[in-house]
């Protein structure tokens, strides 16, 4: 196998990036079993780093089947913290059917420390179980969209001895300074952006490690590597131009990948069907990637034979693959939903490149599945609630304070807060529908249950075709990535 070294240029410990990376995929589609399947392969296995705060306290309140959570609890370095969560949320007997999940706050920039603390620990938690049992490499994903969370979820990964860190959809700059002063237990002040903010005015997330762990012994921390996900040579020149913003590698990441994707350059435009169209402007030059002499991965549509080693031969160290393990058993996508979805893409239903659907304004991939979020009907007849708010933005209110919205919350309050009404078009509740599609979905008055909302690349027609009955795991995902192509080994 092929391993490539990144990291040297800061003089920490070289960790071996694999030359394949399971994407991150959020919420809780790469959870801990999916990324340990993975690393303990050879491969990078990479957790979502997001939600996982609420991630954690549901599965508590189902009644932590296994035992998982507690087990990975009992190892966090902060045993009162520890045991506080365990005390508030753990239901031993689980919900009684039809009943809602009890709910954590939404996150502000000025978090309650016992959240603040939830978050570190829930981090703590996903990377220890991915870890566990293996010697292999895993990974955090994150989105820079969703700054309210980063410094907790990546302070807590740390605590588990995260290996590589994968921050995309958005400018990472500033995850390189994060990750040396948070390996110090330094204290780190994130800037948010504030809608409406005037010059001087600064708004910070900022997380205390020495609070956090509370006067336990600090533990020696090994600083990641950091990977940053782009979408062109502009912002991976950008990036690796200053030593303060430089990633050790780089994920290039094209249209055709699951969840979101970066908006085409220029003007969008919208085809007949109202997908954004991509042109040759967006297609990444591999060779303009490999002048800026740091390793990169390609992602999209890399998910089958043959195209690792294209990839190679691109001068890539390797690709990064993200649908293919979706659909694999270990994947956390609701078991019967994921048969449900290679059923239904086999009858016809299509992935679609949906400009409106996230609250963040980039492009979104949505699978038009009966039941779920991705059809208009469903997602029209769905109540407006938005009562976790990871995707909300700050805006500055008449009175100087912060405040906080999301486009797709119910209407008034958006607009009330000084949004406006044709950004709510067309937006879902991803926070809501992701969770509901790894089978965590709330259950409102009435007994209603928030329908879930499935992403995938464009390779889910393929897979879908492909795949037998019983989905594969991971393992077998990985060795069809592996295996030389029937084509390369025809003898002449
Ligand atoms: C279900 C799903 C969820 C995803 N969520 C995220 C995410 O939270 N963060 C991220 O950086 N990429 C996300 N991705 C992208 C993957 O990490 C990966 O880059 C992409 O899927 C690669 O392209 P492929 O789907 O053609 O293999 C997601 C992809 C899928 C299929």
């Amino acid at each position: 196998m092929t391993y490539r070294h990144v990291g040297r240029l800061r003089g920490v410990t070289a960790t071996a990036v694999p030359e394949i990376i399971q994407g991150g995929m959020g919420v809780a589609v790469s959870g801990w079993r999916l990324a340990r399947t993975v690393a303990a392969e050879g491969q990078l296995g990479v957790v979502s780093g997001v939600a996982l705060d609420v991630v954690m306290v549901r599965r508590l309140q189902d009644g932590d089947p296994g035992g998982h959570v507690r087990r990975a609890l009992a190892r966090f370095p902060v045993p009162g913290v520890a045991e506080q969560i365990v005390d508030r949320w753990y239901r031993p007997e689980g919900r009684p059917p039809g009943t809602p999940y009890r709910t954590v706050p939404k996150l502000t920039a000025a978090p309650d420390p016992a959240h603040q603390d939830l978050v570190v620990a829930a981090a703590f938690v996903e990377v220890f179980l991915a870890k566990e049992g293996h010697e292999g490499t895993v990974g955090l994903n994150l989105l820079e969209k969703i700054r309210l969370a980063t410094p907790a979820t990546l302070y807590g990964a740390l605590l588990a001895g995260v290996d590589v860190v994968l921050v995309g959809a958005g400018i990472p700059d500033r995850i390189p300074g994060l990750l040396d002063r948070l390996t110090r237990h330094e204290t780190v002040a994130l800037p948010l952006d504030v809608e409406g903010a005037e010059a001087g005015e600064e708004t910070n997330v900022e997380l205390e490690p020495r609070r956090v762990l509370a006067g336990t012994v600090l533990p020696d921390l090994r600083r990641p590597v950091f990977l940053a996900i782009v979408s062109s040579v502009v912002l991976a020149t950008y990036l690796a131009r200053d030593p303060s913003r430089r990633p050790d590698g780089f994920v290039v990441e094209g249209a055709s990948a699951g969840g979101h994707n970066a908006p085409p350059r220029g003007r969008q435009q919208l085809d007949d069907s109202g997908q954004p169209i991509y042109g040759p402007r967006d297609v990444v030059d591999p060779g303009a990637m490999a002048a800026l002499g740091l390793p990169f991965w390609l992602a999209g549509s890399y998910g089958r034979e043959g195209r690792l080693e294209d990839a190679r031969a691109a001068g890539a160290a390797g690709i990064q693959v993200g649908t293919a393990f979706a659909y694999s058993r270990e994947s956390g996508l609701d078991d019967a939903l994921r048969l449900r979805v290679l059923d239904e893409v086999r009858e016809g239903a299509s992935v679609r490149t949906d400009p409106l659907a996230s609250p963040t304004g980039y492009p979104f991939k949505v699978v038009d599945v009966e039941g779920t979020a991705g059809v208009p009907d469903v997602a029209a007849a769905r109540r407006r609630v938005c009562d976790l708010g990871y995707l909300r933005v700050a805006y500055r209110k008449a009175d100087g304070s912060v405040g906080y919205r999301c486009p797709a919350e119910p209407v008034d309050a958006y607009v009330r807060k000084g949004g406006r009404v044709e950004d709510t078009v067309g937006r879902l509740c991803l926070c809501n529908g992701l969770l509901a599609a790894v089978g965590l979905g709330q259950v409102r008055a009435g007994g209603r249950a928030e329908p879930p909302l499935v992403t995938a690349g464009e390779d889910l027609a393929r897979i879908a075709r492909d795949v037998p009955d019983a989905p594969p795991s991971a393992a077998d995902v990985l060795r069809g990535l592996t295996v030389p192509t029937a084509r390369s080994h025809r003898p002449r």
